[in-house]
């Protein structure tokens, strides 16, 4: 099939362009580059470099393969993602991840483009009621971040409704780790997350780890989340496109290993890994986390017969080791 990514040159948006074209697709990759980087490009791919918020552009990419049938689905990971960021510069989300979002809904409807993957967020639950969180959970943002996706669920069972795109909003926690075949070396620039920061303090790019708050309800105190493995999430995507085009029918689903690991047990697992001493300081907490944040994926494993196969500590730290190892 012909797939268009927008934001295919990120970090999650290139183990997903991977994906599709391990699997045949054609591929076209639509990106700014202001985070994603040429080295994740694939000569396999076709590459437009283009920005979301330039309609124009934007629309000539979704329309151009028309008269060859068009694209067959959009997968769109084209957004800013640092929580405490978008709590004091709310406008720089809603430009882009709102505003270019509406573009791209606009331009896949011109381009008659039918099936859209979404990557969204377990941000838009906020605050978790229980564990673990399902797709039933409320859903009350507490980032603007996650209000940002939200609202472009939102959009999305509006243009199901009026215009027949159906849409897989993808709800991922944790995402983590690098291609399980090594073949992705790009690396976020100033990264906020916890993995990437030890991986940073490993290669002395950091001198440590600041670890928000060791005094939560957790079996060691320090914060619990459900880390999912960036390959397990690039299959997720795939599935997702099989699924929203073969049964004709939107999905919302949460992408999660099911597990839940705390911020100690990554630092030590990073220190056995690596080899490196890794320092690690206690801080304070950091505002909005939650103690414990894990997933049920099991719509996921019912509709899609997706199950996190490669989100277990050791491969989330080995694979990004790898890259990082050698920077
Ligand atoms: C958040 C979002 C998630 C989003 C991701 C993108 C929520 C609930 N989750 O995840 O949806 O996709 O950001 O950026 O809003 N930590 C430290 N020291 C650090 C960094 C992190 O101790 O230097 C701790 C945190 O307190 C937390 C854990 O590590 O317990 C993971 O943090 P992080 O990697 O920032 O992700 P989340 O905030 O969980």
């Amino acid at each position: 099939m012909n797939i268009l990514i927008v934001g295919g040159a990120g970090y999650i948006g290139s183990h997903v362009a991977r994906e599709f074209l391990d699997r045949g697709h054609s591929v076209t990759v639509f990106d700014n580059l202001s985070s994603g980087k040429r080295e994740n490009l694939f000569p396999e791919a076709k590459f437009i470099h283009g920005d979301i918020l330039d309609y124009t552009g934007l629309s000539r990419a979704a329309t151009d393969r028309r008269s060859a049938g068009g694209f067959d689905a959009l997968v769109h990971l084209a957004a800013f993602k640092a929580v405490g960021e978008s709590m004091v510069n709310p406008e720089k989300y809603s430009v882009n991840n709102i505003n270019g979002t509406i573009n791209i809904l606009n331009a896949a409807v011109e381009g008659g483009i039918k099936n859209f993957i979404f990557s969204s967020s377990a941000a838009v639950f906020g605050r978790p009621e229980y564990l673990p969180v399902d797709e039933a959970h409320p859903t009350n943002p507490e980032s603007y971040y996650g209000f940002t996706k939200l609202e472009i669920e939102r959009f999305l069972g509006w243009y199901d409704k009026l215009k027949g795109i159906r849409f897989a909003a993808l709800r991922y926690f944790n995402a983590a780790g690098y291609d399980v075949k090594g073949r992705l070396k790009g690396l976020e620039s100033n990264p906020a997350n916890l993995i990437p920061v030890i991986m940073e303090t490993a290669c002395g790019i950091r001198k440590e780890v600041q670890i928000f708050g060791n005094d939560y309800d957790t079996p060691d105190g320090t914060g619990v989340r459900d880390y999912v493995h960036v390959s397990d999430l690039a299959i997720a995507h795939a599935m997702a496109m099989d699924y929203t085009s073969k049964n004709d029918k939107s999905i919302t689903v949460n992408l999660g290993s099911e597990t839940g690991i705390s911020v100690l047990e990554i630092v030590e697992a990073a220190r056995r890994i690596t080899g490196k001493p890794i320092p690690a300081t206690i801080v304070g907490r950091r505002a909005g986390d939650p103690a414990k944040l894990t997933a049920s994926s099991k719509k996921a494993h019912d509709l899609l017969n997706w199950t996190a196969q490669y989100s277990d500590l050791d491969m989330l730290i080995k694979t990004s080791w790898e890259v990082y190892r050698n920077i």
